[in-house]
């Protein structure tokens, strides 16, 4: 059953108000697409994050690390509104793409998932071909005018995510039989298929073996050129091999966030360094 959380009240002042989790200096800093700004989330009565404020930069991948159950992934979901189908979630704070909020009720949350993409921890194509699971959400948007549209953007989007020459002569195949790497990527293809602006991963690759995560690493490298990308990840390496800046979470909190470089070396807080010398998690 799907229930509305509670919408976000735009707040101008929260939303003009600088990040202050962002503990390490950036000298370049890139455009921000998404802002969040005291950013809780509620599960029923349980607070499961609590004011959570991030800039996530546009043409970068973002990770978020941190021990389980500490609210990644509950925050990866505010940001295109997945917290929306579970029931008893409440959102409040401000998240905005492009300085607009996503939780306006004027704006359609199918909408935003097209402009927000996610890629899930297993692999989850739909019981159709490798071309459909593609042309699926080209189509529900109306983004083909024909057939050969729709066939370029098939291709296209299965050549952006490094699985075309796999598939090429197979396309009418069910997707469900390829391996495990292979589905991942056509899990990308459809994500990409729409022109997202954003790709939200969750840890993407837990269930991929090693050369089929490398393999997904250097696709999320080459997608940085044109989409912001939002990963989740429990390998420390996997984050300082990808990501650009670094989030760590810890009970429901951003505890510090930065240039993954400065994360993972200088950590301003202990919490952090306990973290990623693996004291905990
Ligand atoms: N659908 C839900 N209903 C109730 N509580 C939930 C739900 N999803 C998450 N929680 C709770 O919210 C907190 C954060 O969970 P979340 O899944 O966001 O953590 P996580 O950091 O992604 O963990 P992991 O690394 O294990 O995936 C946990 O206490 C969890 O039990
Ligand atoms: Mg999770």
């Amino acid at each position: 059953m799907h229930m509305p959380t509670d919408k976000i009240v735009p707040q101008s002042d929260l939303y003009s108000r600088e990040s202050t989790t962002a503990r390490t200096p950036d000298e370049n800093p890139l455009p921000v697409r998404v802002k969040a700004r005291d950013v809780s989330v509620f599960y029923g009565q349980k607070q499961a994050l609590f004011d959570v404020s991030i800039d996530v930069p546009e043409k970068s991948v973002t990770a978020f690390i941190g021990p389980s159950g500490c609210g990644k992934s509950t925050f990866l979901r505010c940001l295109n509104r997945m917290n929306d189908t579970i029931e008893g979630c409440r959102v409040s704070g401000l998240i905005a793409l492009d300085g607009s909020d996503i939780y306006d009720p004027s704006l359609d949350p199918v909408e935003l998932r097209a402009r927000v993409g996610m890629v899930f921890q297993k692999p989850n194509p739909f019981p159709k071909s490798i071309y459909e699971n593609v042309a699926y959400g080209p189509r529900i948007h109306g983004l083909a005018r024909s057939r050969s549209d729709m066939d370029a953007i098939v291709e296209s989007s299965l050549q952006k995510a490094g699985l075309w020459s796999e598939v090429k002569d197979r396309l009418h195949e069910a997707g469900t039989g390829l391996s495990g790497g292979q589905q991942q990527r056509l899990c990308i293809a459809r994500a990409i298929a729409v022109s997202p602006e954003v790709i939200l991963m969750d840890e993407p690759c837990s269930a991929l073996d090693p050369i089929a995560t490398a393999r997904i690493e250097e696709l999320i490298d080459e997608l940085r050129q044109n989409y912001t990308i939002v990963i989740v990840t429990h390998s420390m390496q996997q984050a300082a091999r990808v990501s650009q800046r670094t989030a760590f979470f810890h009970l429901g909190n951003l505890v510090e966030e930065g240039p993954t470089d400065l994360i993972f070396t200088s950590p301003v807080e202990k919490r952090t360094q306990d973290y990623i010398t693996g004291r905990y998690g």
